[in-house]
C-alpha cells in the first residue's frame, strides 16, 4: 500500500476521464464565445474577507466550509470556496466598470474547496465553469444567462434537466418576507435541528436550505418569497419569465429555491437533472447579485451569474452515456531494431511530430512481435518500421496497419525513401 492518499473528499482526475474534461470545457469555451463572454482568471485564494463579507456570515460555506489559514505574513487567507466575490473583487480593483457594461466574464475549471460531507457528486476540492456579467440590471441579461447554462448542456446532449427559477426580492421587500418567514418558524422553533435554531436567530432565510429530513414539511409549507416581491421586483421577475417562455425555454417556477449564499437578490436558478420526477443534485445554479460589489467596497453595481460543477457533467456524461470522442491515436508508430535504427526512428518521430503528426516510437529493446503488437494496440494507422536493412538503404518500411488480415505484404507494405517520407505520408492520410 502506498503511504499516501489523496485527501478525503479530493479526487485526482486521471487520463481516462480527459476526453470528457476536454469536451465539456470546449463546449463551454464555445458557447461563451457565442454569447460574448471573455475568460477571467482569478487567484485560487483571497483575504479571508473577501469571501466571509461577500458569501455572507450566516452561510453553511463562511461558516463551516472554508479553507482558511494564516500566511507566513500573519495574513488571513482563504481558498476559494466559491468563483463570484473573486470576480467582482477584481472588476473592482481593474476598474472594470470604466468599460463599456455589462463586462461579460467566465472562468472554467477553476479548483473550488469546500469541507463537506464527502458524497458522490460532492467533494472538498470540485472544480467549476461559471459566467459572470456585471454592471446591467436589465431582466433581459438574467434570461440571457440562463439560456446559456441551457445551451452548454444541451451542446453536451444532456437529457431529462430542468430549469428551476424563483425571485427573492431585494433590499426593498426581502424584511417583510423575512419577518413573515420568522413568523411563521417561531411557534415551530422546538421542533427544528440545532442548525435551524440558530438560524432562525442569525439567518432566516437560511432555514430554506436545511436538507435535515425532518425539517423538510415545514419548508414546504413555509411562506413564499415571490409573494412578498415589491412591483419592480415583480416586473423584473415577470419580464425574466415573458422572456424565457418567448425562448421556449422549459423551466419550473420552485418557489422554495432561495439558494446557500447570501448575495443573491431578485432572480435566482438551478439546473438540475430529474429522474423519476424527483429532482438530482444541482448541475449548476446561480442568480442576480446588485449588492455584492457594494459589500465588497464598491459602487452599486448590479451583477448575475451561475456557477456549475464539473465533476457533475462529466458525470452526467457517462451516466446518461453521451458522446465524447475518444482519445486520439497516434497516426504513427514507429518500430525500431538495433541502435542505429533508434537514432533513425527518433529522429524520424521529431520530424513527423514538428510535421503536426501524432507519432509515438517504441522504446526499449523489444521484438518486432512485440513492436508489431504495440503498435496495433495504439490505434495507429500505420507503423514505420527502421531495421539494419531500412537504414542501410536509407529507407522506412511502411505498414498499413488498417488494412485486414488478407491483403498480401507486398499490398500494404511500402518502402519509402527517408528524404520523401513526409510528401509519402502526406498523400496518404
Ligand atoms: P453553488 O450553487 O454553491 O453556487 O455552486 C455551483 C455548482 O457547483 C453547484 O450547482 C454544483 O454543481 C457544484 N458544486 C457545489 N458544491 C459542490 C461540491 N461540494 N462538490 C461538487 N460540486 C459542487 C456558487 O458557487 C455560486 N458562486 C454560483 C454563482 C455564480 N452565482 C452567481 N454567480
Amino acid at each position: 500500500m502506498p503511504v499516501y492518499k489523496a485527501v478525503q473528499g479530493t479526487r485526482d482526475i486521471l487520463p481516462e476521464s480527459e476526453m470528457a474534461w476536454r469536451l465539456v470545457e470546449s463546449t463551454v469555451v464555445g458557447v461563451a464565445d457565442r454569447y460574448g463572454y471573455r475568460r477571467v482568471e482569478t487567484p485560487i485564494f483571497e483575504e479571508t474577507g473577501v469571501f466571509a463579507r461577500g458569501v455572507g456570515a450566516g452561510t453553511d460555506i463562511v461558516e463551516k466550509e472554508m479553507y482558511t489559514f494564516k500566511d507566513r505574513g500573519e495574513t488571513s487567507l482563504t481558498l476559494e470556496p466559491e468563483g463570484t466575490a473573486g470576480v467582482v473583487r477584481a472588476y473592482l480593483e481593474h476598474g472594470l466598470f470604466t468599460q463599456a457594461q455589462p463586462v461579460k466574464l467566465f472562468y472554467l475549471r477553476i479548483p473550488i474547496f469546500r469541507y463537506e460531507r464527502p458524497q458522490k457528486g460532492r467533494y472538498r476540492e470540485h472544480h467549476q465553469f461559471g459566467f459572470e456579467a456585471l454592471g446591467e440590471a436589465d431582466p433581459a441579461l438574467d434570461a440571457e444567462m440562463i439560456a446559456l447554462l441551457w445551451e452548454i448542456y444541451q451542446d453536451l446532449g444532456a437529457r431529462d434537466i430542468v430549469i428551476q427559477l424563483n425571485s427573492i426580492g431585494d433590499a426593498n421587500c426581502r424584511p417583510a418576507y423575512i419577518e413573515r418567514l420568522v413568523e411563521y418558524y417561531t411557534p415551530l422553533k422546538d421542533d427544528l435541528c440545532d442548525d435551524c435554531k440558530v438560524r432562525l436567530v442569525k439567518n432566516p432565510l437560511r432555514l430554506l436550505d436545511c436538507k435535515e429530513e425532518r425539517d423538510q414539511p415545514k419548508i414546504a409549507a413555509a411562506p413564499k418569497s415571490a409573494d412578498f416581491l415589491c412591483g419592480p421586483c415583480a416586473e423584473h421577475f415577470g419580464v425574466v419569465r415573458t422572456l424565457l417562455d418567448a425562448m421556449a425555454l422549459p423551466y419550473a417556477i420552485n418557489p422554495l429555491l432561495v439558494r446557500g449564499l447570501d448575495y443573491y437578490t431578485r432572480t435566482v436558478f438551478e439546473l438540475a437533472p430529474e429522474r423519476e420526477g424527483r429532482r438530482q443534485s444541482a448541475l449548476g445554479g446561480g442568480g442576480r447579485y446588485d449588492g455584492l460589489a457594494e459589500l465588497l467596497g464598491g459602487r452599486p453595481t448590479p451583477g448575475i451569474g451561475f456557477g456549475a460543477g464539473m465533476e457533475r457533467a462529466v458525470e452526467l456524461l457517462k451516466e446518461q452515456q453521451l458522446a465524447v470522442p475518444p482519445t486520439p491515436a497516434p497516426q504513427v508508430y514507429i518500430a525500431v531494431l538495433g541502435a542505429g535504427a533508434h537514432v533513425e526512428g527518433t529522429v524520424l518521430a521529431r520530424d513527423l511530430r514538428s510535421a503536426g503528426w501524432r507519432a509515438q516510437i517504441a522504446f526499449g529493446a523489444r521484438s518486432l512481435k512485440a513492436q508489431m503488437k504495440a503498435a496495433n494496440n495504439s490505434g495507429a494507422r500505420w507503423a514505420a518500421i527502421i531495421g539494419d536493412g531500412e537504414l542501410e538503404r536509407g529507407e522506412i518500411l511502411w505498414r498499413d496497419l488498417a488494412a485486414g488480415a488478407d491483403v498480401p505484404d507486398d499490398a500494404r507494405q511500402f518502402s519509402v525513401p527517408r528524404a520523401g517520407v513526409l510528401e509519402w505520408l502526406r498523400e496518404r492520410m
